[in-house]
């Protein structure tokens, strides 16, 4: 992989399932890139505003974000905010974003966030953070990226969910990007829970190399992270969450490092969906 600047690796983090802790883990990866020394840019694709927020960002006092950018009213220069971390740099969003989806969704626009990484400049990663649904954003992002990370819980809902997820990949991999590669992991693990052990050996057994072998655990730190406005590294660093995190950056980096262009073992929708049939 080339580590320039110049050519940012996106990854999208996205989940049709609400609550996965996509935000949350949009900013563990953050902060331990970050904390690398590579240059990062987090970008708020959902109008909740959660990942803005978690930045130290509020909506309200946000005079051009995201939503004007892809209105092709401002460069995306213009929009962007400094965080408190060193490295780390934030697309923000607001409620106009909902317009511009619905713009998107009746123009059947599905290169919009393609577009905007292209002019993109001067970052080593490009992290999206899409809202939950598999909305036009979410459409939009697997559209722009390298690399699409997909948290879970370990509970039946959210596993079983990972096979529409899977139907996306599937149909943007054979229209806009055929190399899109992806990787699922576990977030919210409580070690004592039998039914979080049970879906996690379901997972991998259905995924295999698909999954991660680092899982996330449960950890309230995260939450104070979010309330402080910075990532989990820069708050706790030595908690529990901040090293998972880290564990975390280092299994992606490598993976993504490691097959730029190849597609690696892709289940198919019958075994994406016994993850969850085996879990009831
Ligand atoms: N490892 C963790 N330990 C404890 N709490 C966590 C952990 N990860 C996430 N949470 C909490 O779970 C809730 C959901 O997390 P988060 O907002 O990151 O999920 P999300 O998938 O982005 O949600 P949405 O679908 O609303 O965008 C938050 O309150 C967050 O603080
Ligand atoms: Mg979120």
């Amino acid at each position: 992989m080339n580590m320039s600047a110049e050519r940012p690796r996106v990854w999208a983090f996205a989940h049709q399932k609400g609550g996965v802790a996509k935000t949350t883990s949009v900013l563990g990866v953050a902060g331990a890139l970050a904390e690398r020394g590579y240059r990062v840019l987090a970008v708020d694709l959902d109008p909740q505003a959660s990942l803005t927020l978690a930045l130290g960002h509020r909506p309200a006092d946000i005079p051009l974000s995201l939503a004007q950018v892809l209105d092709q009213r401002v460069p995306w220069h213009a929009a962007l905010l400094k965080t408190e971390v060193e490295h780390l740099d934030v697309l923000p969003a607001t409620g106009r974003l909902s317009q511009i989806g619905s713009h998107w969704l009746a123009t059947g626009t599905y290169e919009g966030l393609r577009r905007l990484v292209q002019a993109i400049r001067g970052y080593h990663f490009i992290l999206f953070d899409a809202p939950p649904s598999l909305s036009i954003f979410t459409v939009n992002a697997l559209v722009a990226a390298h690399l699409l990370l997909i948290p879970t819980q370990p509970e039946y809902f959210s596993a079983y969910a990972i096979r529409h997820v899977l139907q996306l990949v599937q149909w943007v991999r054979e229209t806009y990007n055929p190399d899109l590669k992806y990787r699922i992991f576990i977030t919210m693990f409580q070690k004592r829970n039998r039914a979080h052990a049970l879906i996690r050996s379901r997972l991998e057994a259905t995924f295999g190399m698909g999954l991660c072998q680092t899982v996330i655990g449960v950890d309230t730190k995260v939450r104070e992270a979010a309330i402080a406005g910075v990532p989990i590294q820069y708050f706790a660093s030595r908690s529990r969450a901040a090293e998972q995190y880290r564990a975390l950056t280092q299994e992606v980096l490598a993976y993504d490092q490691q097959t730029p262009t190849q597609v690696v073992s892709q289940p198919t929708q019958e075994t994406a969906g016994r993850a969850a049939a085996g879990a009831e």
